[in-house]
């Protein structure tokens, strides 16, 4: 049977990945995590103690225990990363370039030493940079605007290198803006709710016109583990966006979330807009819908409203998070 290495596996993305493996999947999961501000093993608590889990506290960039990691495992989905556009503008670049560029490449030398199935990078659509054509492809130029986005698209060319050079079985994937359950409140749509539920204004940067293509965070749950399960022909040295294929912009996003929280349209708060900004992403669903047949299946009021019943919920969760540090406000 399968054994899957998760990377950064206490994180947002990564933790519901891992949860949507143990239910829908055979496979056996290994997860790394540095648990930075960012990891939480409360995100992986109901499945802790599954059989099928194991947990190893550690960094990326620790050759020697990544070797050991990869070693026991099929398929590596490096989704670890410093994976916040404003910290990177705001608190240097860093950490960014460490984990998400030297971490990567890291993993890609392990996997050269003791060879695997496959290697899915969990890339960006960030590395896009603002759209020059609408839907955006994968040939679309790479133009990242902010340093987060310049080392996601390092690391994404990196891995293809390793396909190229030395015939490693790397796929690289794309994902749009993700959204849903514990994702850190640092993130536009949870720090809308969170702002909304506490009656505290929605700040929106400039006139909030901004747009990305939401994903909600099942569906690209679903979408990797069609990478996984696709023949390694059809997807090898391949790049795939996970998308929608439709934009909605954060002003939009904000009177969405103030509705369904029924709170008064004047909480909606315009500051500064933000360096590096993107103004709109939108992705094509085309590739990753040919090769696996992986459509979106969440519709953005759905899916908006399960995020926010989980908020509500999950009260302690959030306010932990806030009360332990200063949150950064983005927009992405
Ligand atoms: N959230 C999105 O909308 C989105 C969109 C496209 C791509 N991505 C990518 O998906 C992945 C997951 O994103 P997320 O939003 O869930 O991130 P996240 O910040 O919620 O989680 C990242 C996880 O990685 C761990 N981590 C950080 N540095 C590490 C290191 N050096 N070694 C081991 N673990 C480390 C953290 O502890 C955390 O658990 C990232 O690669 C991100 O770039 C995210």
């Amino acid at each position: 049977m399968k054994r899957v290495l998760v990377t950064g596996g206490a994180g947002f993305i990564p933790s519901n990945f891992i949860r949507h493996l143990l239910a829908k999947t055979p496979y056996d999961v290994v997860s790394l995590d540095a648990l930075t501000y960012a990891g939480n093993v409360e995100n992986l608590k109901d499945v802790m103690s599954h059989e099928r889990l194991s947990f190893v506290h550690g960094d990326i960039r620790d050759a020697e225990l990544v070797r050991d990691v990869v070693a026991q495992c099929d398929v590596i989905v490096n989704a670890a990363a410093e994976s916040h556009v404003e910290k990177s503008i705001e608190h240097g670049a860093s950490e960014f370039v460490t984990t998400n560029v030297e971490g990567t490449q890291i993993l890609l030398d392990a996997i050269r030493a003791a060879p695997v199935e496959r290697f899915i990078l969990i890339s960006s659509s960030e590395v896009y940079g603002t759209a020059e054509r609408a839907p955006m492809d994968e040939e679309h130029p790479l133009n990242p605007r902010s340093p987060y986005a310049a080392t996601k698209a390092g690391a994404d060319r990196l891995a293809y290198s390793y396909f190229v050079t030395y015939g490693l079985p790397i796929v690289i994937v794309r994902p749009f803006n993700n959204y849903g359950p514990r994702q850190h409140p640092e993130k536009v749509i949870p720090r809308f709710v969170t702002q909304g539920l506490r009656d505290e204004p929605l700040t929106i940067h400039g006139d909030g016109h901004a747009s990305r293509d939401w994903l909600y965070v099942d569906d690209d749950a679903e979408a990797i583990e069609a990478v996984i399960a696709a023949p390694l022909d059809a997807v090898v040295g391949e790049v795939l966006n996970v998308a929608t294929g439709i934009d909605i912009s954060v002003a939009a996003i904000a009177d969405s979330v103030l509705d369904l929280l029924g709170k008064p349209e004047s909480l909606k708060a315009f500051v500064t807009e933000r360096p590096g900004q993107v103004d709109r992403h939108i992705g094509s669903t085309d590739k990753l819908e040919r090769l696996t047949g992986w459509r979106a299946r969440t519709s953005f009021e759905d899916g908006l409203a399960r995020t926010i019943s989980w908020y509500r919920d999950n009260e302690a969760w959030w306010r932990g998070i806030l009360e332990s540090e200063t949150p950064r406000v983005s927009s992405s």
